[in-house]
Protein backbone atom coordinates (compact mmCIF):
# COMPACT_ATOMS: atom_id res chain seq x y z
CA UNK A 1 0.00 0.00 0.00
CA UNK A 2 1.26 3.60 -0.92
CA UNK A 3 2.24 5.26 2.54
CA UNK A 4 1.58 9.15 0.84
CA UNK A 5 -2.27 7.62 0.09
CA UNK A 6 -3.03 6.47 3.42
CA UNK A 7 -0.83 8.93 5.73
CA UNK A 8 -3.01 12.27 4.23
CA UNK A 9 -6.06 13.38 3.39
CA UNK A 10 -7.66 13.04 0.07
CA UNK A 11 -8.21 16.20 -0.68
CA UNK A 12 -4.63 17.24 0.64
CA UNK A 13 -3.53 14.70 -1.72
CA UNK A 14 -5.06 15.49 -4.94
CA UNK A 15 -4.29 19.47 -4.51
CA UNK A 16 -0.92 18.46 -3.88
CA UNK A 17 -0.43 16.18 -6.66
CA UNK A 18 -1.46 18.71 -9.15
CA UNK A 19 0.04 21.75 -7.59
CA UNK A 20 2.81 22.37 -10.17
CA UNK A 21 0.33 21.63 -12.88
CA UNK A 22 -1.85 24.38 -11.54
CA UNK A 23 0.76 26.53 -11.62
CA UNK A 24 1.77 25.86 -15.18
CA UNK A 25 -2.02 26.49 -16.06
CA UNK A 26 -2.11 29.54 -14.28
CA UNK A 27 1.34 31.29 -15.43
CA UNK A 28 0.43 29.67 -19.14
CA UNK A 29 1.27 32.22 -22.30
CA UNK A 30 -2.66 32.31 -22.91
CA UNK A 31 -3.58 32.91 -19.39
CA UNK A 32 -1.07 35.79 -18.58
CA UNK A 33 -2.09 37.38 -21.09
CA UNK A 34 -5.57 37.14 -20.97
CA UNK A 35 -5.21 38.34 -17.09
CA UNK A 36 -2.93 40.43 -18.10
CA UNK A 37 -5.36 42.36 -20.17
CA UNK A 38 -3.31 42.03 -23.65
CA UNK A 39 -6.02 40.67 -25.44
CA UNK A 40 -9.14 41.44 -27.34
CA UNK A 41 -12.50 40.29 -26.48
CA UNK A 42 -12.04 38.07 -29.11
CA UNK A 43 -9.81 35.91 -27.59
CA UNK A 44 -12.03 35.89 -24.36
CA UNK A 45 -14.84 35.10 -26.35
CA UNK A 46 -12.79 31.88 -27.88
CA UNK A 47 -12.34 30.62 -24.60
CA UNK A 48 -15.57 30.76 -23.31
CA UNK A 49 -16.65 28.74 -26.65
CA UNK A 50 -14.23 26.52 -25.24
CA UNK A 51 -15.43 25.96 -21.86
CA UNK A 52 -18.81 25.46 -23.70
CA UNK A 53 -17.80 22.19 -25.77
CA UNK A 54 -16.09 21.30 -21.72
CA UNK A 55 -18.74 21.30 -19.53
CA UNK A 56 -21.96 19.89 -21.55
CA UNK A 57 -19.83 17.01 -22.01
CA UNK A 58 -19.28 17.19 -17.84
CA UNK A 59 -22.92 17.82 -17.38
CA UNK A 60 -24.20 15.83 -19.90
CA UNK A 61 -22.83 13.05 -18.38
CA UNK A 62 -24.13 14.43 -14.69
CA UNK A 63 -27.67 13.08 -14.77
CA UNK A 64 -27.01 9.64 -15.24
CA UNK A 65 -24.38 9.59 -12.21
CA UNK A 66 -26.62 11.26 -9.69
CA UNK A 67 -27.27 7.89 -8.04
CA UNK A 68 -23.48 6.66 -8.62
CA UNK A 69 -22.30 5.51 -5.34
CA UNK A 70 -18.87 6.98 -6.24
CA UNK A 71 -19.63 10.17 -8.33
CA UNK A 72 -22.97 10.31 -7.05
CA UNK A 73 -22.40 13.11 -3.87
CA UNK A 74 -20.61 14.88 -6.11
CA UNK A 75 -23.54 16.11 -8.65
CA UNK A 76 -24.82 19.54 -7.52
CA UNK A 77 -27.07 21.44 -9.25
CA UNK A 78 -25.62 24.81 -7.89
CA UNK A 79 -22.55 23.33 -10.09
CA UNK A 80 -24.50 23.97 -13.36
CA UNK A 81 -22.83 25.84 -15.96
CA UNK A 82 -24.36 25.26 -19.27
CA UNK A 83 -26.95 27.11 -18.54
CA UNK A 84 -24.73 30.31 -17.77
CA UNK A 85 -21.99 29.39 -20.73
CA UNK A 86 -24.65 29.97 -22.97
CA UNK A 87 -26.15 32.90 -21.62
CA UNK A 88 -22.48 33.96 -21.58
CA UNK A 89 -22.20 33.11 -25.33
CA UNK A 90 -25.34 34.63 -26.56
CA UNK A 91 -24.33 38.22 -25.31
CA UNK A 92 -20.38 37.74 -26.73
CA UNK A 93 -21.73 35.74 -30.20
CA UNK A 94 -25.30 37.25 -29.85
CA UNK A 95 -28.74 35.01 -30.72
CA UNK A 96 -27.44 32.80 -33.51
CA UNK A 97 -24.19 31.79 -30.86
CA UNK A 98 -24.29 28.25 -31.80
CA UNK A 99 -24.14 28.86 -35.47
CA UNK A 100 -20.44 27.46 -36.95
CA UNK A 101 -19.33 26.81 -33.15
CA UNK A 102 -16.21 24.36 -33.13
CA UNK A 103 -14.06 23.42 -30.67
CA UNK A 104 -10.56 23.82 -30.86
CA UNK A 105 -8.80 20.10 -31.53
CA UNK A 106 -7.41 20.21 -28.53
CA UNK A 107 -11.02 21.12 -26.63
CA UNK A 108 -12.21 18.03 -28.86
CA UNK A 109 -10.27 15.75 -27.28
CA UNK A 110 -10.55 17.17 -23.75
CA UNK A 111 -14.76 16.91 -23.71
CA UNK A 112 -14.37 13.33 -25.47
CA UNK A 113 -12.19 12.34 -22.73
CA UNK A 114 -14.96 13.62 -20.10
CA UNK A 115 -17.72 12.27 -21.80
CA UNK A 116 -15.71 9.34 -22.18
CA UNK A 117 -14.77 8.74 -17.73
CA UNK A 118 -19.19 10.06 -17.73
CA UNK A 119 -19.88 6.81 -19.39
CA UNK A 120 -17.49 4.48 -18.28
CA UNK A 121 -15.69 5.39 -14.81
CA UNK A 122 -17.28 7.40 -12.52
CA UNK A 123 -14.31 8.15 -10.22
CA UNK A 124 -12.46 9.17 -13.13
CA UNK A 125 -15.01 11.33 -13.31
CA UNK A 126 -14.45 13.07 -9.81
CA UNK A 127 -11.19 14.06 -11.01
CA UNK A 128 -12.33 16.27 -13.92
CA UNK A 129 -15.36 17.69 -11.79
CA UNK A 130 -12.50 18.44 -8.93
CA UNK A 131 -9.99 20.34 -11.60
CA UNK A 132 -13.22 22.33 -13.09
CA UNK A 133 -15.07 23.13 -10.93
CA UNK A 134 -13.19 23.99 -7.43
CA UNK A 135 -10.89 25.67 -10.00
CA UNK A 136 -13.86 28.00 -11.30
CA UNK A 137 -14.91 28.34 -7.43
CA UNK A 138 -11.15 29.71 -6.86
CA UNK A 139 -9.52 31.39 -9.91
CA UNK A 140 -12.41 31.59 -11.99
CA UNK A 141 -13.38 34.63 -9.34
CA UNK A 142 -10.12 36.60 -10.32
CA UNK A 143 -10.64 36.13 -13.87
CA UNK A 144 -14.13 37.03 -13.86
CA UNK A 145 -12.85 40.33 -11.90
CA UNK A 146 -10.52 40.78 -14.55
CA UNK A 147 -12.85 40.48 -17.78
CA UNK A 148 -15.27 42.58 -16.20
CA UNK A 149 -12.73 45.72 -16.01
CA UNK A 150 -10.86 44.88 -19.43
CA UNK A 151 -13.73 44.47 -21.49
CA UNK A 152 -16.51 46.32 -19.71
CA UNK A 153 -18.98 43.41 -18.80
CA UNK A 154 -21.38 44.16 -15.94
CA UNK A 155 -20.60 42.66 -12.69
CA UNK A 156 -21.67 39.42 -12.18
CA UNK A 157 -23.67 39.99 -15.66
CA UNK A 158 -23.93 38.66 -19.20
CA UNK A 159 -20.23 37.41 -20.42
CA UNK A 160 -18.94 36.51 -17.01
CA UNK A 161 -22.50 34.44 -15.57
CA UNK A 162 -20.15 31.63 -16.24
CA UNK A 163 -18.07 32.76 -12.61
CA UNK A 164 -21.44 33.61 -10.98
CA UNK A 165 -22.58 30.65 -8.69
CA UNK A 166 -25.92 32.00 -7.63
CA UNK A 167 -26.53 28.96 -5.46
CA UNK A 168 -23.77 29.32 -3.87
CA UNK A 169 -23.44 32.25 -1.19
CA UNK A 170 -20.38 31.43 0.27
CA UNK A 171 -17.28 29.68 -2.00
CA UNK A 172 -15.06 29.02 1.14
CA UNK A 173 -17.32 26.73 3.00
CA UNK A 174 -18.79 24.93 -0.02
CA UNK A 175 -15.26 24.68 -0.87
CA UNK A 176 -14.86 22.93 2.47
CA UNK A 177 -17.71 21.30 2.04
CA UNK A 178 -16.32 19.83 -1.44
CA UNK A 179 -13.16 18.76 0.03
CA UNK A 180 -14.85 16.35 3.02
CA UNK A 181 -16.57 14.67 -0.16
CA UNK A 182 -13.21 14.01 -1.55
CA UNK A 183 -12.30 12.66 1.70
CA UNK A 184 -15.29 10.33 2.07
CA UNK A 185 -14.85 9.53 -1.58
CA UNK A 186 -15.98 5.97 -1.99
CA UNK A 187 -12.49 4.18 -3.76
CA UNK A 188 -9.83 2.55 -2.30
CA UNK A 189 -6.06 3.15 -2.28
CA UNK A 190 -5.21 2.14 -5.45
CA UNK A 191 -8.08 3.76 -7.54
CA UNK A 192 -7.48 7.20 -5.08
CA UNK A 193 -4.32 7.01 -7.14
CA UNK A 194 -5.82 7.27 -10.16
CA UNK A 195 -8.02 9.75 -9.82
CA UNK A 196 -5.07 11.74 -9.06
CA UNK A 197 -3.26 10.68 -12.21
CA UNK A 198 -6.54 11.64 -13.40
CA UNK A 199 -6.47 14.92 -12.51
CA UNK A 200 -2.94 15.43 -13.82
CA UNK A 201 -4.49 14.17 -17.08
CA UNK A 202 -7.37 16.49 -16.39
CA UNK A 203 -4.65 19.66 -15.96
CA UNK A 204 -3.11 18.52 -19.11
CA UNK A 205 -6.06 18.62 -21.28
CA UNK A 206 -6.55 22.40 -19.82
CA UNK A 207 -2.81 23.44 -20.80
CA UNK A 208 -3.11 21.73 -24.14
CA UNK A 209 -6.47 24.18 -24.93
CA UNK A 210 -4.41 27.01 -23.77
CA UNK A 211 -1.84 26.19 -26.22
CA UNK A 212 -4.01 26.12 -28.56
CA UNK A 213 -5.41 29.03 -27.65
CA UNK A 214 -2.54 30.81 -27.64
CA UNK A 215 -1.25 30.17 -30.78
CA UNK A 216 -5.14 31.35 -31.75
CA UNK A 217 -4.46 34.69 -30.36
CA UNK A 218 -0.40 35.67 -30.35
CA UNK A 219 0.38 39.12 -29.02
CA UNK A 220 2.68 39.96 -32.02
CA UNK A 221 0.17 39.42 -34.79
C1 LIG B 1 -4.99 32.33 -14.18
C2 LIG B 1 -5.73 31.37 -13.83
C3 LIG B 1 -5.88 30.84 -12.44
C4 LIG B 1 -5.77 31.47 -11.24
C5 LIG B 1 -5.44 32.91 -10.98
C6 LIG B 1 -6.03 30.48 -10.23
C7 LIG B 1 -6.03 30.70 -8.87
C8 LIG B 1 -6.35 29.82 -7.90
C9 LIG B 1 -6.32 30.06 -6.48
C10 LIG B 1 -5.96 31.39 -5.84
C11 LIG B 1 -6.69 28.93 -5.86
C12 LIG B 1 -6.72 28.68 -4.36
C13 LIG B 1 -8.07 28.80 -3.76
C14 LIG B 1 -8.14 28.27 -2.34
O1 LIG B 1 -7.12 27.97 -1.72
O2 LIG B 1 -9.24 28.14 -1.85
C15 LIG B 1 -6.99 27.95 -6.89
C16 LIG B 1 -7.41 26.68 -6.65
C17 LIG B 1 -7.69 25.77 -7.64
N1 LIG B 1 -7.53 25.94 -8.99
FE1 LIG B 1 -6.87 27.58 -9.90
N2 LIG B 1 -6.30 29.29 -10.83
C18 LIG B 1 -6.20 29.48 -12.18
C19 LIG B 1 -6.37 28.56 -13.16
C20 LIG B 1 -6.80 27.28 -12.94
C21 LIG B 1 -7.01 26.30 -13.97
C22 LIG B 1 -6.82 26.53 -15.46
C23 LIG B 1 -7.43 25.17 -13.35
C24 LIG B 1 -7.80 23.86 -13.96
C25 LIG B 1 -8.51 23.75 -15.03
C26 LIG B 1 -7.48 25.44 -11.93
C27 LIG B 1 -7.88 24.54 -10.97
C28 LIG B 1 -7.88 24.77 -9.62
C29 LIG B 1 -8.30 23.82 -8.62
C30 LIG B 1 -8.77 22.41 -8.88
C31 LIG B 1 -8.18 24.44 -7.38
C32 LIG B 1 -8.52 23.84 -6.03
C33 LIG B 1 -7.30 23.33 -5.31
C34 LIG B 1 -7.71 22.69 -3.99
O3 LIG B 1 -7.90 23.44 -3.03
O4 LIG B 1 -7.84 21.47 -3.93
N3 LIG B 1 -7.08 26.71 -11.73
N4 LIG B 1 -6.76 28.53 -8.12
Amino acid sequence: MDATVTATSFSTLIRTASHEQHTEAETSTFMSDLLGGRLGVDAYTRYTEQLWFVYRAMEDGAEALRNDPVAGPFIQPELMRTAELERDLAHLRGADWREGLEPLPATAVYADRVAECARTWPAGYIAHHYTRYLGDLSGGQIIRDKAERTWGFERKGDGVRFYVFEGISNPASFKRGYRELLDAVNADDLEKQRIVDECKRAFALNTAVFRELGEAFPLSA
